[in-house]
């Protein structure tokens, strides 16, 4: 028997919501109990007979998938009106960037590394969920991703466990507002807990391999801190994590997640992952698999029955004991009560804000807007200058298609409210400018290349080409990896027709991952990276495009230029032999019968080199900015104490626009090793054509922590590194030394 220890109440309010709960226990039947562990699929806007008995019954504590306010307010009725205790209940929904307003995916807002907006975009999502009578959404999806085969990186934050941290955290606040039973506010679910994001060769659902040390420093960063924000719920993932998977893992859900962090906010699995654990090979069948869920402290059972179909077998033979399962239920109980549903089990439409309006569209622009990250910007081709311009192209399949520009994940989004780029373009400049639209490809994996006479006159023809390429939305997301991630189809070719032309190329990728650009670049003179940009999407790329907005999103995840490359981060470790420039020889520079030890004995490859195509934090403005004078305030410290690393920061260029100012930080030895570069601190500024300012980031030696060969979080005296600039490769450096006293 695992014992759970029930966490003491720290405050009054705290002490009279357990009583809550417990009076509710007190009176509860072991089936009613198992029944709130229970989350059955509902949706499509009808109460089928078999989901109204199991509430009626007390059988169901979550649904999950219904998003109709009349069937679901249904729901509640059954559940709060006619089943024995009256017990409303959860219903859950995958509200991942956006509910009826779609936001860019996940990686897109990470890119834009601006937590206030994402945070206000999560509260709209949350308030058009509550809406409909949603209270639960799974969102924020936190694995870090380092590999952009995997589809799933299209959901996540990225790389980088800071980044990560920031932008999870502040999902939590955006969807769980100040508190959970305010109007619009609904339960976030912290997921996939954990090293989901590892699968190996970024095959969905694959085994995650990952020593305990690095699933600490990484993997596990911003679960801790979604945790230590007041995350509502945590998911479990679908992966196993050396050999026992997540679902079941006692360590991970309670050695690790009860104990040593406290949580105690409740647990569910994922869709059937409890079950699943027999196809592991993890267990025999759903009995033990239940057996095994229950103990690691899974709380709720997601879409699958074993738990409804053997815990109470398991109770009654006292293989589980009575006070374990309380504390489950507790733990679910507590959330409804803490959401109010008690008080307010029913959503009336007239409380809450119109869905899609502009306040909520104006947030999704702004947040596209942000998102996008220019690559290449080759002799200022953007932004585009109107007073010159009389005709642009407008090429590619993703150039007028709403429904893919909203990518991955939107259950409830609709194409009719996506303002595409052909849209926007033709409302900003179509009185003055004449735009030829032609998609060239009927989707992105289209391989007829029919069109493309009529693609090379048009591009012959007028001043600008623009071509909007990428990836289909279903090419990211759960179960959709991609173990080639160039431009699908034919679109290279498309571009190579183009570009042909002569005429100046600008070329915008709407995609759920990094892709590898290698053979894009060369083409195209200047390069936005827009992600899947959502709604308003068009307008937010419109405004770029002529520069009534300059970019400044920064990569939330490294470039490669090759799959082979993969996994590639910038917080990788040095390696005894790490690669520089010199000692790297490329395959084309290799003379014939070279000497087997004459190419540089260095970790790189030698048809890749070393380097991504754009490192983690990169992105260009129309803005120029420049980084002088790194200074610490403090050459050491002893531990307790701060430095201040400060820079000053100039845009030298003819446009105002908006930097992420970034401080990386190299711990230089470790009892552990420590990577070449992380992320420590961010900051958004704006500054003027000439305007300088001066950014200072304090660090604490708290912030120099990590997680030893012992798993003790630990900050090591020694020498440090720092960096400010404006990606992970910034040049502009400063030391410190961290003293014992
Ligand atoms: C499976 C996915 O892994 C998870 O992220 C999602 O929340 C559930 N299905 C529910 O749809």
């Amino acid at each position: 028997m695992t014992n759970i220890a029930m966490p003491a109440p720290v405050s009054a309010e705290e002490a009279q919501s357990q009583e809550r709960v417990q009076t509710l226990l007190a009176q509860m039947g072991l089936d009613e109990k198992i029944g709130q562990m229970s989350q059955l699929q509902a949706g499509g806007g009808y109460v089928p007979d078999h989901i109204a008995d199991a509430i009626r019954a007390g059988r169901v504590g979550s649904v999950l998938n219904e998003v109709d306010l009349d069937t679901i307010n249904a729901l509640q009725h059954i559940a709060v009106e006619e089943s024995r205790l009256g017990i409303p209940l959860l219903v859950g929904r995958d509200v991942i960037h956006g509910f009826k307003t779609i936001f860019p995916i996940p990686l897109g807002q990470a890119a834009s590394w601006n937590t206030e907006l994402v945070e206000a975009a999560a509260r709209i999502s949350a308030a058009e969920a509550a809406s409909c009578g949603i209270n639960w959404t799974f969102a924020p999806m936190i694995d870090v991703s380092r590999d952009p085969r995997w589809g799933r990186v299209a959901e996540s934050p990225g790389e980088d466990p800071v980044l990560g941290s920031a932008i999870g955290v502040a999902m939590v606040r955006g969807f769980q507002g100040s508190a959970l039973q305010e109007v619009g506010a609904i339960a976030a679910c912290a997921k996939h807990f954990a090293a989901y994001g590892a699968a190996e060769s970024g095959r969905d659902y694959n085994t995650a391999n990952v020593p305990e040390n690095e699933l600490r420093n990484v993997y596990l960063r911003p679960f801790k801190a979604a945790a230590d924000a007041g995350v509502a719920t945590f998911m479990t993932a679908f992966c196993e994590i050396d050999g026992v998977p997540a679902t079941g893992n006692h360590w991970l859900l309670d050695d690790v997640l009860r104990q040593e962090w406290s949580y105690k906010g409740m647990v569910v699995s994922d869709w059937e992952s409890v079950v699943e654990m027999s196809v592991h090979g993890y267990t025999h069948d759903d009995s033990e698999a239940a057996f095994a869920a229950v103990t690691a402290g899974v709380d709720m059972e997601m879409a699958s029955s074993s738990y409804r179909d053997h815990v109470e077998h398991m109770v009654h033979s006292g293989a589980i004991s009575l006070e374990h399962i309380d504390r489950m239920v507790g733990r679910i109980l507590q959330l409804k009560f803490d959401l109010g549903l008690f008080e307010n089990p029913y959503t009336h439409r007239e409380d809450h804000a119109e869905l899609l309006n502009r306040q909520h569209l104006k947030v999704a622009k702004d947040l596209a807007t942000q998102s996008c990250v220019l690559l290449k910007n080759e002799q200022s081709t953007l932004p585009l200058s109107t007073t010159r311009l009389e005709s642009v192209s407008l090429i590619g399949p993703l150039a007028d298609d709403g429904y893919e520009q909203m990518g991955t994940w939107v259950f409830d989004g609709e194409a009719q409210h996506s303002v595409t780029v052909a849209t926007a373009l033709r409302e900003v400049i179509g009185r003055t400018v004449e735009i030829r639209h032609l998609a060239g490809l009927e989707t992105t994996r289209a391989s007829s290349s029919d069109d493309f006479a009529e693609v090379r006159q048009v591009a012959a023809e007028v001043d600008v080409n623009i071509l909007v390429l990428g990836e289909e939305s279903f090419m990211s997301g759960e179960a959709h990896s991609r173990a080639n991630i160039d431009l699908p189809g034919q679109q290279l070719e498309l571009l190579e027709a183009v570009a042909a032309a002569g005429k100046p190329v600008v070329v915008i990728i709407m995609a759920g991952r990094p892709l590898t650009l290698d053979r894009v670049m060369p083409l195209a003179d200047a390069v936005l990276y827009a992600w899947h940009p959502g709604s308003m999407g068009g307008p937010a790329i419109a405004d770029l495009l002529l520069g009534l907005a300059s970019p400044s999103g920064k990569l939330p995840v490294t470039f490669p230029r090759a799959v082979g490359q993969i996994p590639i981060y910038y917080a990788q470790k040095n390696t005894g032999r790490p690669p520089t420039d010199a000692t790297c020889l490329h395959i084309d520079d290799v003379p014939a019968q070279a000497p087997q030890t004459s190419l540089g004995m260095a970790s790189f490859h030698l048809d890749a080199g070393f380097r991504p195509l754009f490192p983690f934090g990169f992105g260009l403005s129309y803005a120029q900015f420049q980084y002088v004078k790194i200074t610490t305030s403090h050459h050491h410290i002893a531990l307790g104490e701060y430095v201040d690393i400060s820079a000053d920061v100039l845009n030298t260029g003819m446009h105002e626009g908006e930097e992420v100012v970034q401080l990386y930080v190299r711990d230089l030895v470790g009892s552990v090793t420590r990577p070449v570069r992380e992320l420590k601190a961010f900051r958004r500024v704006r500054l003027r054509p000439g305007e300088r300012q001066r950014i200072s980031f304090r660090l604490h030696t708290d912030d120099l922590a990590f997680y030893d060969r012992n798993m003790q979080w630990v900050v090591e005296p020694g020498h440090f590194h720092a960096w400010i600039g404006g990606d992970s490769e910034a040049s502009l450096q400063t030391e410190f030394e961290v003293r014992t006293a």
